[in-house]
């Protein structure tokens, strides 16, 4: 059986510099190593089912061999259940190897949903309320005075920092009201004030934390992203935090993502965000790595002819354009902790005993059956 890998993101994204680099890295690779690869669009997509079978055309042919591993970029702000999830459903079901699984997507887009998976497993998230009812933002400004003002306010479909700000007080909150969009509901969240201007960014894939970064506000404001003017450092990230970020990823299924963390006094953290789609630069710049490339190493990992590679080799395990497993020892007083590892992209065993390790001490199933929840029916009904 002949190894194929598509990457598959949405036409108006693919100018974007990430799905280029990733573009870029999963072509070269395919190419040194005999892997066939494409590039699907969304909308070159047709979805069948024929005779009780489920089938697939891109450009009006019919595929007739399905790809064994898919790179998933699509905008998660904009994921539409009724079209992108569809699609991503579709191709789970038909046995393709997605990365990331369309369950762990839907996890990430909805700030108050990956609130709701990650609660009840013993993480320090900071207390969070949201509501019921289309447009009902005002009956949020009581139901939410046990947070405490000034309040944290965000979209639950916000991105890039753009639809969160800090409210004063209750008539900040009722002037302000009017002025927001109400496309998706808002959530109310305590403010960490030893976080305010900064936090890290960690980023996990396979199952293993590529590297941190700090970033932080240079203006004075709450919002530390860099595409509000934040700029992003390598930083350690002691046990803790590095625990939490795994567990953060292993609950939601991620096999990429970015988990932003925020800081406490006492160089301890807590949950801020989960992020399926990752932006490189900054982070590339500030930890020295590829991520595109790490990225697209850990696709070609998963195919079926690599995985039974490695069971039968574990000492030959592929390696990564990534750097060299490195622990950097910082003192135990060091902030925001004291231990940085940049690990080397997941070799399939390792990731998967990590992930299962943290799996079974959270008793989080499998990502393997698809239970899809359905975005829209959620949201509307
Ligand atoms: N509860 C909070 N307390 C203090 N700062 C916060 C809090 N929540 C978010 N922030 C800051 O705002 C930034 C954007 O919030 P986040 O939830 O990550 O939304 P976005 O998806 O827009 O990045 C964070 O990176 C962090 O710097
Ligand atoms: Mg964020």
């Amino acid at each position: 059986m002949c190894s194929l890998v598509w990457l598959l993101t949405d036409r108006q994204i693919l100018e974007d510099y990430p799905q280029m680099q990733i573009l870029e890295a999963l072509k070269q690779r395919c190419t040194a190593q005999k892997v066939d690869f494409s590039l699907v669009l969304m909308d070159q997509v047709v979805l069948t089912v024929t005779g009780g079978q489920l089938g697939l055309q891109i450009n009006q042919k019919t595929v007739t061999a399905y790809p064994q591993v898919i790179l998933v970029r699509v905008p998660t702000p904009t994921v539409q259940s009724d079209s992108d999830i569809t699609v991503l459903r579709h191709l789970e079901k038909l046995g393709c190897r997605l990365v990331n699984r369309p369950q762990a997507i839907l996890n990430c887009i909805n700030k108050f949903w990956t609130f709701q998976e990650l609660a009840g497993h013993g993480l320090p998230l900071p207390d969070t309320f949201s509501y019921g009812g289309h447009d009902e933002f005002s009956k949020m400004i009581e139901a939410a005075d046990p947070l405490g003002y000034p309040v944290v306010v965000k979209n639950t479909r916000g991105h890039q920092g753009k639809a969160v700000f800090l409210a004063r007080d209750k008539h900040h909150l009722l002037d302000i009201s009017h002025l927001l969009r109400h496309n998706a509901p808002y959530l109310f969240q305590k403010y960490v004030k030893e976080s305010h201007g900064k936090d890290v960014r960690v980023v996990i894939v396979g199952g293993r934390i590529v590297g941190s970064m700090l970033r932080c506000s240079t203006d004075g404001r709450m919002q530390s992203n860099c595409c509000l003017g934040g700029i992003g450092v390598t930083c350690p990230l002691n046990e803790q935090g590095k625990l939490l970020a795994m567990q953060v990823s292993t609950i939601l299924g991620m096999d990429i993502c970015g988990i932003d963390l925020l800081l406490k006094e006492n160089g301890s953290f807590v949950v801020c965000e989960a992020n399926a789609n990752v932006g490189f630069n900054e982070f590339d710049q500030a930890c020295k790595l590829d991520l595109g490339g790490i990225i697209a190493d850990y696709a070609l990992s998963l195919l079926p002819s690599r995985l039974s590679k490695e069971m039968l080799m574990p000492d030959k395990a592929p390696s990564s354009q990534g750097p060299e497993e490195e622990t950097a020892n910082a003192s135990g007083s060091a902030e925001p902790g004291s231990v940085c590892t940049k690990s080397k992209v997941s070799t399939c065993n390792h990731s998967v005993t990590d992930a299962e390790e943290i799996r079974d001490s959270l008793n989080v199933p499998k990502p393997c059956s698809p239970v899809l929840v359905d975005i829209n029916r959620s949201v509307t009904e």
